[in-house]
């Protein structure tokens, strides 16, 4: 209870500063463009520019987000057993690299609804899980007192993680193709660089992003076949649609029909391929930087099940 208090007044203050600021910035352009001086925009300061920016990211991921949290685990058959699937295969990452014990601290920096976070607390780890969308925050938290688990969750921006209530995590974690709502290789280096300073020393980071090699070859449309899944004998159709804006970005439609109950999501994402990665983790700091082979990663063609593939990468905070 405490802490569904606490959750929400994190995310009510930090909200509303970055909504007033967003806010600002936004009058600030939209006056000069009224003024006629769409030019003059090249001189609004570069700080009102990128509180505008980061604002429209905020609001977009959040607004994508927070409508899904209810019915996210719909896109997966099982997503109970993809839970479990992917903690095995993150705990195997971890003890190849940290050993084998369980007295370690796991910072899940986009955790949404839980599916590695849950399972990362299962498998014994101390997590703390943080996300941008509280409506994802608070289903998270409901799963895990359903299954007996504790998390720390903490709303939070990967892009600035200065909310958190520690940091000298020994792991870090960015899963699920989080990194594809970071709209820019800036954003990337920014939530990277937050990352890389909230480890500690030799602190290990793993990364997953969706394979958009052959994705990208499919624009300016991408329709992935529907699944179709029962559940208790009851029909489930999810559907992807994905409609190329530019070169790298795209909007993704989600929809759901689970017999009558129809649901459809989209959120802007930005495809980030495996060099960009690497290059955005260099500049962070992180060193070590290594992709587990394709045919090896256990997430390959498991994470979402609709054909597209996961690639995953590890990396070490430095150690000096
Ligand atoms: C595709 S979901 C993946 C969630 C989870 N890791 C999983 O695999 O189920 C992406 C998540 O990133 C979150 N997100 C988007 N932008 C973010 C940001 N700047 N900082 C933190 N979380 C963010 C969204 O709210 C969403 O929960």
């Amino acid at each position: 209870m405490a802490n569904a208090k606490l959750l929400h007044w994190h995310a009510g203050s930090a909200q509303s500063v970055i909504e007033h600021c967003g806010v600002v910035a936004k009058t600030l352009i939209s006056s000069s463009m009224d003024l006629g001086l769409g030019p003059a925009l090249d001189y609004v300061p570069h700080l009102a520019r990128q509180v505008f920016y980061r604002y429209e990211a905020f609001r977009w991921s959040k607004a994508a987000y927070d409508p899904f949290a209810e019915h996210y685990h719909l896109m997966f058959s099982d997503w109970g057993a993809l839970i479990e699937r992917q903690s095995a295969t993150i705990a195997a990452l971890i003890e190849g690299a940290l050993g084998g014990s369980r007295d370690l601290r796991i910072l899940d920096t986009a955790c949404g609804i839980g599916t590695q976070t849950l399972g990362l607390a299962a498998q014994g780890y101390l997590v703390t899980g943080c996300d941008i969308s509280t409506a994802a925050l608070k289903r998270a938290h409901r799963e895990a007192a359903a299954r007996n688990l504790h998390l720390h969750l903490s709303p939070a921006d990967m892009r600035k993680l200065t909310s958190l209530p520690e940091s000298g995590f020994d792991v870090a974690v960015c899963l699920g193709n989080s990194v594809c709502a970071l709209d820019s290789f800036d954003d990337l280096v920014l939530a990277f660089s937050e990352i890389q300073r909230n480890l500690r020393r030799g602190g290990l980071f793993i990364v997953g992003v969706r394979d958009y090699r052959r994705a990208m070859m499919e624009r300016p449309l991408k329709i992935d076949p529907p699944m179709l899944r029962w559940d208790a004998g009851k029909s489930r159709t999810v559907h992807q649609l994905w409609l190329w804006t530019d070169e790298t970005r795209y909007t993704a439609h989600v929809y759901i029909d689970a017999e009558g109950d129809h649901h459809h999501f989209s959120a802007r994402c930005r495809a980030v391929l495996p060099q960009e990665l690497t290059n955005a983790l260099q500049v962070a700091g992180f060193v070590d930087i290594s992709w587990l082979p394709e045919d090896a990663a256990a997430l390959k063609n498991s994470v979402y099940e609709t054909g597209f593939d996961q690639l995953m990468a590890t990396a070490r905070a430095p150690e000096f």
